[in-house]
């Protein structure tokens, strides 16, 4: 899983191993790998509330294995388990597609906030 963050550039997974271990398997977090020949091809994290709401926070699928539903299949599995009853998410523009292909969506406006400095 991490290699497939690093070769999306999504730097806060790579520095410390065990800590991705812990946010992908934390309490609420849903994390779902795709596996082919041994070797992760995919992955894809829903964070719920497990009633309600949920978060789809990380969907990869490696170059090699993109466009053969494993991105779609690994988000299905995930939701199917977060026992909730609509999943909300942040987009990359490259990504839309993927989002668009489902049944039923809706397109929201969203922020994603840093922490900055204290005043
Ligand atoms: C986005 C991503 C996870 C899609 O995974 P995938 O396994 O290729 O997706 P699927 O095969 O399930 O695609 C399902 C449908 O989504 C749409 N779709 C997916 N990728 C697409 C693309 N690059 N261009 C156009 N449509 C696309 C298509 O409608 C596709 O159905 P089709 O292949 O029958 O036409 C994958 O491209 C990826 O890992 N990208 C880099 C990481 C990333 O951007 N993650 C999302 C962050 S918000």
């Amino acid at each position: 899983v991490i290699e497939l963050c690093r070769a999306e550039g999504w730097d806060s997974y790579l520095a410390d191993a065990a800590r991705t271990f812990r946010a992908l398997t934390a309490s609420g977090a849903i994390t779902m790998v795709a596996m082919r020949g041994g070797v992760v091809c995919g992955f894809a994290q829903i964070l719920t509330d497990s009633e309600i709401r949920a978060y789809l926070t990380n969907v990869a699928v490696s170059a090699g294995s993109r466009r053969q539903g494993i991105g779609t299949r690994l988000i299905e599995e995930a939701f199917a388990r977060a026992g909730a009853r609509y999943l909300d998410l942040l987009s990359d523009p490259g990504a839309e597609a993927l989002y668009e292909s489902f049944a039923g969506y809706r397109r929201v406006q969203g922020f994603r906030i840093y922490p900055s400095a204290p005043r």
